[in-house]
């Protein structure tokens, strides 16, 4: 078992290069098997463990995965040669249900095992489910366990999404491509990633245009080929920088950005006292007195990212007065903060609102990584505290994040990682 050590107190200062973006490699890295050819990725977070059971995931059907550096993948996807993926692959990872969508376009048919990830609440797929129903496949679930799903042919149809989902769309994109005809996805999400991986497939030969509105159209074309691509850095990583820094009262150079996906992120720290200074792929955040309080609520893009709630209220945790952040995407996203009033935090939360009344102060303690942004949380927290902090369970961390301790190190920020002993469990007694 690994845990985070953290000597909080200080303020981080100097610069960090942003990794590529998480959420759009698990979209991006299946897609390639849509070709029969050879696929080069630059920028692929290759060290977190999403990408890494992604890259397995692709192996065990078939396709040939080669490392050329620490950011550049190479997929061989000629000798692709099974639509069956079983639950050793999928159980650690939502993004698994991607081979879904990405293997009914390649063979008409795919037994995908239920996906893993992040315990947010209820991760429903109906949207997904239905999207390939309106393309012509056949799709039952065995045993609440397996998802099977087959078609004669794939044929393109309008497809009115019920709620805004990133996965649905990314699914429904996936299958889309190859099928014939004219597919339209309305109320489509608009994450940066969907247009990277609409950018992704088009480099690939695919016909898609209106990514990044709420209306996507998908002309189907009969084969894609191989392309290089590069993928774009990582919204979210980005923002927990921009936090992290704001919340020691720091002075922080964030490279490999794209200002305006970080927009919502920025507007909110402006309003907290941040000082932000944007240029072409950089950011400069710096804080040098109490955040003041701000309100939130979570929205699809390009409204506040759920995937920053738990960090910003960090922040806010430490802020002059009274805020309230509203969560409206994910039914159980604040556990967290049971966390952080161990840190010392003033929270209350009721039901999908979080009432933060800001305290001077939070003291480092024990605390556990919930999920993977909870653990972005808890490490700003303890960089932020006096005193020594513990993070437990850290494995959700490097789901996500690559380099953590060597990129917040560099900063200035005392975070080591430490082995420890497993302790001797109730189960494991007698
Ligand atoms: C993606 O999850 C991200 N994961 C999540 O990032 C992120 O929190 C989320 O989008 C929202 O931005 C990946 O990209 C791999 P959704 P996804 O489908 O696709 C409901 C992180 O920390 N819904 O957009 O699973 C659903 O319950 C993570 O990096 C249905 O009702 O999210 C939720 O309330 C965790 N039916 C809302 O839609 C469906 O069929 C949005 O979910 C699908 C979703």
């Amino acid at each position: 078992m690994e845990k985070f050590v953290i000597n909080g107190g200080q303020p981080l200062r100097g610069e960090v290069t942003v990794s590529g973006a998480k959420n759009a490699a698990l979209a991006i890295i299946p897609a390639a098997i849509l070709s029969h050819d050879v696929c080069r990725i630059e920028n692929v977070p290759t060290s977190i463990s999403d990408v890494s059971f992604m890259i397995k995931t692709l192996k065990h059907i078939g396709a040939g995965v080669r490392l050329i550096d620490r950011s550049t993948i190479e997929i061989d996807s000629r000798f692709v040669n099974s639509y069956v993926i079983s639950h050793d692959m999928t159980k650690y990872l939502r993004a698994s249900y991607y081979f879904i969508g990405a293997l009914l376009g390649r063979f008409h048919r795919a037994r995908v095992a239920m996906p893993g990830g992040c315990y947010l609440g209820p991760r429903p797929i109906d949207q997904h489910i239905k999207g390939f129903e309106a393309l012509g496949a056949k799709v039952t679930i065995e045993d609440n366990a397996i998802v099977e799903a087959t078609a004669n042919e794939l044929i393109g149809n309008p497809i009115y999404l019920d709620v805004v989902s990133v996965g649905a769309t990314v699914n429904i994109m996936l299958a889309a491509a190859r099928a014939q005809g004219m597919t339209v996805i309305e109320n489509a999400a608009k994450e940066p990633h969907i247009v990277d991986l609409a950018n992704f497939l088009n480099s690939m030969g695919a016909d898609i245009r209106g990514a990044g509105t709420d209306v996507i159209k998908i002309k189907g074309v009969e084969n894609l080929h191989g392309c290089t691509y590069s993928i774009i850095p990582d919204q979210i990583e980005a923002g927990t920088f921009m936090v992290a820094a704001a919340a020691t009262r720091g002075d922080v150079l964030i490279k490999n950005i794209i200002p305006k996906h970080l927009e919502s992120i920025s507007s909110k720290l402006i309003e907290c006292g941040a000082e932000i200074e944007e240029f072409d792929e950089e950011i400069r955040v710096s804080m040098n007195r109490r955040p003041g309080k701000c309100n939130i609520k979570t929205m699809p893009h390009p409204g506040f990212p759920t995937d920053m709630q738990p960090q910003m209220a960090v922040l806010l945790a430490l802020a002059e007065g009274t805020s309230i952040v509203s969560e409206s995407i994910w039914s159980n996203r604040f556990r967290y903060t049971e966390q952080l009033l161990r840190m010392g935090a003033s929270i209350t939360v009721d039901g999908q609102l979080a009432v933060i009344h800001g305290v001077e102060a939070l003291r480092g303690a024990p605390v556990r990584a919930d999920d993977l942004r909870a653990g972005a949380a808890m490490i700003i927290a303890g960089l932020a505290a006096s005193g020594k902090t513990e993070i437990e369970d850290i494995l959700y961390i490097d789901r996500g994040y690559e380099n953590v301790v060597e990129k917040f190190g560099n900063l200035g920020g005392d975070i080591r990682r430490v082995y420890c002993v497993e302790p001797f469990s109730k189960d494991s007694a007698g």
